[in-house]
């Protein structure tokens, strides 16, 4: 099958040192990318900036900003049968980036911001989404919402607040989340092990609506 996956942050630029981002370091991204490859998947991983090597057998377009990510993640989606949005992509960018550095003694203490475009709702043309829900709390509420307003087929929902869950760690707690409030409460165990979590129930997804064996 044709698997999309995006994984780390976005940067979003107001001159070319300076910008907002969030910690994600792409192992979540990575580890669900490797899982798909090794089962023999045609695997296209978007990245933001991260410092990882690229997974064996998956083809890699890296990326910085949010719009970066949209264009090259609706490109790779065409045709594809399943996408799954582990990255962290900044929800705004500063209205104006300056081609130049700007000066501290001119610059204003105010930033100005505009909506990024939502990298996973927006994409066309994939069968079977499955997205990520970030949350401080409980986050299985919040991740039915986004279920349904994303178009997701699954979510997979982590409270990044959590010990060894979330941002930068090698492992994570999660909860697979469906669209009807179905819930599936996974333990703490590495990223690799819920990447291959993940993988069975997209892969399930995609033979239920007619795409082919599971692998
Ligand atoms: O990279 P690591 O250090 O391993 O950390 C992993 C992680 C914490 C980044 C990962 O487990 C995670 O939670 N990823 C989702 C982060 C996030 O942005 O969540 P969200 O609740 O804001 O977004 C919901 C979904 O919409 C996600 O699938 C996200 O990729 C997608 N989204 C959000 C905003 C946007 N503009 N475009 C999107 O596609």
């Amino acid at each position: 099958m044709k698997i999309v996956v995006t994984a780390g942050p976005t940067r979003e630029h107001l001159d070319p040192v300076r910008f907002l981002s969030n910690p994600s370091t792409g192992k979540m991204g990575f580890a669900v990318a490797a899982e798909f490859a090794r089962r023999g998947h045609k695997v296209t991983l978007v990245a933001g900036p991260v410092a990882l090597p690229t997974p064996r057998g998956a083809d890699r377009i890296d990326v910085v900003s949010a719009r970066d990510m949209m264009r090259e993640t609706a490109r790779a989606a065409k045709g594809a049968d399943v996408l799954v949005a582990t990255a962290a992509v900044a929800d705004w960018r500063p209205a104006a980036c300056a081609k130049r550095k700007m000066k501290k003694s001119t610059m204003k203490p105010v930033l100005r911001l505009v909506r990024n475009p939502d990298v996973v709702k927006s994409v066309r043309g994939v069968r079977i989404k499955v997205g990520f829900a970030a949350e401080t709390g409980d986050p299985v509420r919040e991740a039915v919402r986004k279920c349904r307003e994303k178009g997701l087929a699954l979510v997979v929902a982590n409270d990044v607040t959590a010990p060894g869950a979330g941002f930068g760690t090698d492992t994570n707690r999660v909860v697979l989340v469906r669209p009807d409030g179905g819930a599936e409460r996974l333990p703490l165990m590495s990223k690799r092990m819920v990447a291959r979590r993940i993988a069975d129930a997209a892969l399930r997804l995609a033979a239920l609506d007619g795409g082919g064996g599971i692998s």
